[in-house]
This record gives structure tokens, sequence and C-alpha cells, in this order.
């Protein structure tokens, strides 16, 4: 069984003329119009990485060619590959499939990957709310936690305390939603977050946080979390494929593993252009704003 996990860090990555464009050929067309929308070089940018995590793992990983790879998304927008559908040539058993899933937010893209079970990541950057007080902010939120949930966080000391605890619930609710690929469909008062005693770390992630699924603890699920650096939180949910027996996840799954920052030379190692050249992409993304006013003071103030 194989695992990875991948973290770029898009929000310090000044790309070059060439990188860009190299960069923008080496994604599907569908996916380079869907970048170019953006109004903000930081959402460009965590996207393009996103994708360019998804296909250099669906490449060194699964060992399928930069060029054959066509990536789709599901009606809710989760990606998977959609071909080639069959990984080895040779007959004989199929390894277990691959599932990967990716998340942009804060400084950073991450990506992902395992063998044999279904995979959700979410990270969060731990910011001041941009617009309210954080009482008010928790107030807006309270349908997002169970009153259980909303205790721990707000037993936090300091506000900047509560916030972390608020935004690691978030990303291990964020973890198992992307992982069953529902997106907003989902009633977030079905699970409740138990977590570890244990504090988060930076060097190595944790597997003892426990999910109950209607008030009962779901064993079938195991949650990853760690620190990409002090103020963000990420969370992997790994739970049962969708035609996994009823054998038990954990004695399955390889010990925890922490996030490799990747450089862009790492991200485009393995990639081969797909498209055309097009200078003009540069030009238009040279045009376009690192972020909107109020999200640069946010971040900075925090
Ligand atoms: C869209 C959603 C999947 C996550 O979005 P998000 O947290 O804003 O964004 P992230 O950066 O973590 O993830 C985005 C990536 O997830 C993937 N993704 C998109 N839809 C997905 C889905 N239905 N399931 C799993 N992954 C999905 C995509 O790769 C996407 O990046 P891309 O569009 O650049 O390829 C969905 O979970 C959502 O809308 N969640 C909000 C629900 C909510 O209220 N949560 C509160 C939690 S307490």
């Amino acid at each position: 069984m194989g695992s990875v996990r991948w973290a770029f860090r898009c929000g310090s990555w000044t790309p070059t003329g060439s990188d860009w464009q190299f960069a923008a050929r080496c994604v599907q067309r569908e996916e380079k119009d869907r970048i170019e929308k953006f109004v903000f070089a930081k959402d460009a940018k965590s996207a393009m990485a996103g994708r360019l995590l998804l296909r250099k793992c669906v490449c060194e990983r699964m060992g399928i060619p930069w060029s054959a790879i066509r990536l789709e998304r599901s009606p809710r927008g989760k990606p998977y590959l959609a071909a080639p559908l069959k990984v080895r040539p040779d007959p004989g058993p199929e390894p277990p499939a691959w599932s990967f899933n990716l998340s942009h937010q804060g400084d950073y893209a991450v990506l992902a990957a395992e063998q044999g079970v279904q995979v959700g990541v979410d990270i969060m950057k731990t910011t001041m709310p941009g617009s309210s007080s954080v009482p008010e902010f928790f107030r807006i939120m309270t349908r997002q936690f169970t009153a259980y949930e909303w205790s721990v966080i707000q037993s936090g000391g300091s506000e900047q305390q509560q916030l972390a605890a608020f935004y690691r619930h978030w990303a291990l609710k964020e973890s198992f939603i992307k992982a069953i690929g529902t997106g907003l469909g989902f009633n977030l008062q079905r699970v409740e977050f138990h977590l570890s005693p244990e504090p988060l770390t930076q060097k190595y992630a944790l597997r003892q946080t426990k999910m109950h699924l209607d008030e009962e603890e779901d064993d079938d699920w195991v949650f990853e979390e760690s620190l990409l650096d002090t103020d963000h939180h990420v969370a992997v949910a790994l739970g049962p494929a969708d035609n996994a027996d009823s054998a038990p996840l954990r004695p399955a799954l390889p010990p925890p593993t922490s996030f490799t920052l990747l450089s862009f030379s790492d991200l485009i190692a393995s990639a081969s252009p797909l498209t055309e050249e097009d200078p003009a992409c540069w030009d238009r993304f040279k045009m376009k704003a690192e972020a909107p006013q109020r999200q640069k003071e946010t971040h900075a103030s925090t």
C-alpha cells in the first residue's frame, strides 16, 4: 500500500513567465481556462499548483505517462482519474486502486493519496475573521459544529487559541466531507470530532482523533492531523473504499506520513505539455492583483 502527502507553498510562489507558461501547458485545456478566470493571482496559483500535484501523483505513483492522464470531476466537483482505466498492461490482479484529494487554502496547496482506501484532505489557516469579531464569527458558524464541539472550541484560552481549535475542527469535518465527495449536501451535525489530547506538531502526523457519526464512534474512519507550520492545520480522512469488505481499516494502513514540501521544480519534474504555447496567458496572469486588499490586511494582522 502506498501513501503520498505533498505540500506546495503557493503563497510565496512567484512564477517567472516561462514557469507559468510551461505550467499552463501541462494541465488540461479546460483547467487552464478555469485557472485563467480567477481574478486574483493567489487563487490562480493555488488552483494551478493543485492540478500539477494531481497529475504528478498519478504519473509518478500510478505509473501513467503525463500526456495519457485524463482527469475529470464528479457531479459535485471531486477530481478522479477518468482514463486510462487499466493502469498495468500485464494480466494478473490489479493492485488496490489509488484515491486522491487536494486542498488549497492559506499559503499552501496539499495533496493526499492512498491505495485501497477513500481519501479526503483539508488545509485551514488560522486567521482572524475579516469583517466581524471572533464571537460574532462563531455565532454565524453555530450550525457547522455540535454543542460538544463548540464547548471544546470555546474552552481555548485566548481568541487565537479558540480560532486554532475552530479551524482544526473545520479541517477535520471538511476532510471527511471531501473523502465521501458530497460537498455542501451533507448535514454537518451528523459528524462530531473528539480530539486527541496530544498537541499537533509539524514533526509527525497524529491518528488519535475520533469521529462520531450519528452519535456513535465510527472506527471505520481514521483521521491524520498535522501542522504544516504554526498556523496551517491539515487533516487527512481515510475511510473504507467503496468496494472494501468489512476488514478493519487501521491494520491495513501504512504508518502515518508527514507532508513533504515540494519545490516548483519537483511539481513539474515529470510534466510534459498537453497544449500549444500561449505566451498571452502570461500577459493575462501578470495583470492580476495578488489578493483582495481586505484579505491581505487580515492575513498581515495574524
Ligand atoms: C467544495 C468543497 C469540496 C471544499 O471546498 P473548499 O474547502 O473551499 O476547498 P479546498 O481547497 O479544501 O478543496 C478544493 C479542492 O477539492 C476538490 N473538490 C472539489 N469538489 C469536491 C468534492 N465534492 N469532494 C471532494 N473534493 C472536491 C477539488 O480538487 C478542489 O480544488 P480544484 O477545484 O482547484 O481542483 C466542499 O467541501 C464545500 O463546499 N464545503 C463547504 C462545506 C461547509 O460548509 N463546510 C464547513 C465545514 S465545518
